[in-house]
Parts: C-alpha cells; structure tokens; sequence
C-alpha cells in the first residue's frame, strides 16, 4: 500500500488526537498534534506577558516549535524546552485559540506541518487539515460530538491531571471556543467537502476505532 496523508479535524475535545494517536500507531505512520503547536506558541506568549498583535509578531521569528518523543510518546518543544506537561490547561487553550486567529502565526506553523508531510505516511489533527495544510490528503476524517459530551471529557481529563474544574465553566470554555474557532476570518474550521464526517457521542472508543480503521483500510 503506497502511503497516504490522513487529516483528522474537528471540534476541541471530541477525541481527535486519541484517535488520530491510535490510527497512527495501527498504521505504522507519525502523528503531528498541531493543537500542540498553536498551544506552544500560546504558552510562550503568555510566559513573557505579550499581549498584541505586534508584539506577538515581532516575537514569532524567535519561537522555535517541534517534537521529540519520550518513551514512545510525543512530546512538544518550545524553543528546545519540553514543554508537553505545561501546554494542556485551559489557560493555554484559550490563549492558543485566540493567537491562532492571527494570519502570521497560522502562516507560520502551516509552512511547518506541511514540511512534515513531503513524505506522506503521516497523521495530522487539527482544525484546517483537511482545508489549508493538505487539501490533497488521501483521507479526511472531520469527529464531532456534542458540547456537554466534550465538555465532559474535558472535564474529567483536568481531574485525572489534579486540576480542579467546575463542569459549567468548562462547558463555557467548550462553547466559546467553538464558536471563535469557526468565526474566525482565517481558516475557520469547518468541515472540508470530501470529509468523512464521525460524530461519536453516542459510540465507545472500540466502536469508534473500528469504523475510522475501516476508513483506513479502504487505502490498503
Ligand atoms: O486541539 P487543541 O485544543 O489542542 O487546539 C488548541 C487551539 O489551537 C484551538 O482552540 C484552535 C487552535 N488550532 C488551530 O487553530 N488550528 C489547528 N490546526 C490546531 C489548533
């Protein structure tokens, strides 16, 4: 089977890279979580207090972005610092939500991801996969759930981390974001024309394995 590019979109914590983690490893491919990567830059933004648009800009050619793995799983760099246990808060979330609706900064991770996929074999989730970084890709898979499910997986995912969240703001935090992450003006997320669309509210993580591997299995 010659390799292909799978582009996994969707809504924040509809399972996107649980999925596109287990796809990659069924596949033998790499995963890319470009939600790491708007959230490194989110982080670093946050760190040394910038705030505007122009200050974010002028900073950008000194942030360094990548991965690197630890014990089989991937972890994300900010500038060489492994900064995976710090990105995962809503505080980095909301912060990377709202730096990704800068031009510059999509344009600049974009040209990155795209780099990562020259040689296929690679699957990338995120909100414009399938729409700007690989219009191309093979296959498309846009997941979906409904608010008060994500936001429970949400919720429950900050408890096992030691956070303490209350369930009505996080289910703000599901809806607000949702709502900037498909108004923005650049690259809204939104369902590419040739997506498989899997709403697995209602389905159990081996349901839902079972119908994306099969999805995969049609390229073999
Ligand atoms: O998937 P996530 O929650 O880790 O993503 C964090 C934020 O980054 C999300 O609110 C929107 C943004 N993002 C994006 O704009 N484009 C991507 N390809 C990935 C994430």
């Amino acid at each position: 089977m010659e390799k292909i590019i799978v582009a996994i979109d969707g809504y924040s914590s509809c399972g996107k890279s649980t999925i596109a983690k287990a796809l990659a490893r069924y596949a033998g491919y790499t995963y890319v979580d470009t939600g790491a990567m708007y959230r490194a830059i989110g982080l670093y933004t946050l760190r040394k207090g910038l705030k505007d648009e122009a200050a974010i800009l002028a900073a950008l050619p000194q942030i360094e972005v990548g991965f690197r793995l630890v014990d089989g799983a991937q972890h994300v760099t900010l500038c060489g610092e492994d900064v995976e246990g710090q990105i995962r808060t809503l505080e980095v979330g909301n912060r990377a939500s709202e730096i990704s609706q800068i031009r510059e900064v999509r344009a600049f991770l974009v040209a990155q991801q795209q780099k990562m996929g020259i040689e296929k074999g690679i699957v990338m989730d995120g909100r414009d996969i399938g729409t700007v970084v690989f219009p191309q890709a093979e296959l498309k898979l846009f997941l979906t759930a409904r608010p008060e499910v994500r936001a429970q997986r949400r919720f429950d995912e900050l408890k096992e981390k030691g956070q303490s969240p209350v369930f009505e703001e996080v289910l703000k935090d599901v809806n607000d974001r949702d709502y900037r992450d498909t108004h923005r003006a650049e690259s809204p997320l939104r369902q590419a024309e040739d997506a498989i669309v899997v709403d697995n509210s209602d389905m159990t993580p081996d349901q839902q394995m079972k119908v994306i591997y099969d999805y995969f299995d049609r390229f073999k």
